[in-house]
């Protein structure tokens, strides 16, 4: 089990993806599952503040992964439907950590993601992998960047999907998030102590990626 945790926009999928890849294993986004339940929310009307809305909701939301088939990466469902594009825009994004600070979201999360590693060979990425869904994962990764260089890969992918975002506002929901994720009641973004920090301010992907699939090799081989 490799758990990579991290801040947000700091590389962890898209590096997550490609050791998973390089090494045979599958690949698990844990944000995306908390990107599609806020989604569901998002759609439905759901008011974040009624516990009784909430846990009814989450009764209909059906969260799955199917590996794409031209690249055999897994992506998201939401009951059903691939989400994988529709939960990255700004509308999920703006909304997504205060869904995924529910106690009653987590804890449905939680015993999904459990259940996705229990045969492991797999790379989770998030926030709590290491710290509290999986605390005896063998390789534990936490990734962090300068603000500035996070909030400037946010812009260019949201670019990318053909969102035009001022630096500013990008900067102003990555803060927010930071914010509610680290200071959460619940498993809040934290390193793990046997964490390996990785700083990607002045890394390329594929010194990321290097790094990380190193660290694996050492403990697969002992
Ligand atoms: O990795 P991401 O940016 O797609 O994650 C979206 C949000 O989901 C993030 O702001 C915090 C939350 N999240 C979480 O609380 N726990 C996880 N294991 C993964 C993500």
């Amino acid at each position: 089990m490799i758990a990579v945790d991290g801040y947000s926009a700091c590389g962890k999928s898209s590096t997550a993806k490609e050791v998973a890849s390089r090494l045979g294993y599958v690949y698990i986004d844990t944000g995306a599952m908390y990107r599609a339940v806020t989604l569901f929310f998002l759609q439905n009307f759901i008011n974040l503040t009624n516990p009784k809305d909430v846990k009814s909701a989450l009764d209909q939301v059906n969260v799955s992964f199917i590996p794409n088939p031209n690249t055999g990466i897994n992506e998201v469902y939401l009951n059903g439907f691939n989400v994988e594009e529709a939960i990255r825009g700004m509308e999920v994004s703006g909304k997504v950590s205060e869904v995924s600070a529910i106690p009653e979201v987590r804890k449905a999360m939680v015993y999904l993601q459990r259940k996705l590693g229990k045969n492991k060979a797999v790379v989770m990425d998030g926030r709590d992998i290491g710290t509290f869904v999986f605390p005896e994962a063998e390789l534990k990764v936490f990734m962090t960047a300068d603000f500035d260089v996070r909030a400037a890969r946010r812009q260019q992918e949201l670019l990318e999907r053909g969102e035009m975002i001022g630096f500013e506002e990008v900067k102003k929901n990555l803060q927010h998030r930071d914010t509610i994720d680290t200071t959460r009641k619940e498993s809040p973004l934290k390193k793990a102590d046997n964490a390996h920090v990785i700083d990607t301010t002045q890394l390329t992907m594929e010194e990321q990626i290097e790094q990380i699939v190193q660290l694996a090799k050492s403990i697969i081989d002992q």
